[in-house]
């Protein structure tokens, strides 16, 4: 399997909830290794230009909203088949539909609040990290 890298959010219902550690105790335990990390507080137009993809979407005003609300905690994570075993640890984009063990079926309280950001391609992973991150804020690659 490729090893790949990711980028991972977590939001400010999680940050505000004290679960910053417990998150990246399950990303490493799940064998994830954080390559990058900084706390932000976003403003409009960071977290606006970050969810570009949603910008017709009726949630999109709620979803900025929610993400400038408080600090968040961007990181890369690196690790075999990134990308897809983030978004498994993470679970289902609505907490109801997460599946046990999961970080949104236990941080989660709804879909529009719903403790973490994950890329959901490698490709939309590279435009992210670079959205958040210059190459010298970035673990070098050692495999
Ligand atoms: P999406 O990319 O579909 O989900 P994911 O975060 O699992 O990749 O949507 C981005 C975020 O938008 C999602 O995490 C929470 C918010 N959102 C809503 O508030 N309501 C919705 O109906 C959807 C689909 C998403
Ligand atoms: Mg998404």
């Amino acid at each position: 399997m490729a090893i790949e890298r990711t980028l991972s959010i977590i939001k400010p219902d999680a940050v505000a909830g004290n679960h910053i550690g417990e998150i990246y105790s399950r990303f490493e335990k799940a064998g994830l290794k954080v390559v990058a990390a900084k706390m932000l507080h976003l403003d409009n137009e960071k977290a606006g230009g970050f969810y570009a993809e949603h910008k017709e979407r009726p949630f999109y005003n709620d979803l900025v909203s929610f993400m400038t609300s408080g600090p968040v905690v961007v990181s890369v994570l690196e690790g075999e088949n990134a990308v897809a075993h983030h978004r498994e640890i993470m679970g289902a984009t609505n907490p109801k539909d997460a599946a046990e063990g999961t970080i949104r079926r236990d941080f989660a309280n709804s879909i529009d609040e719903n403790a973490v950001h994950g890329s959901d391609s490698t490709t939309s992973a590279a435009r992210e990290i670079s959205y958040f991150f210059n190459d010298n804020e970035v673990c070098p690659r050692t495999r």
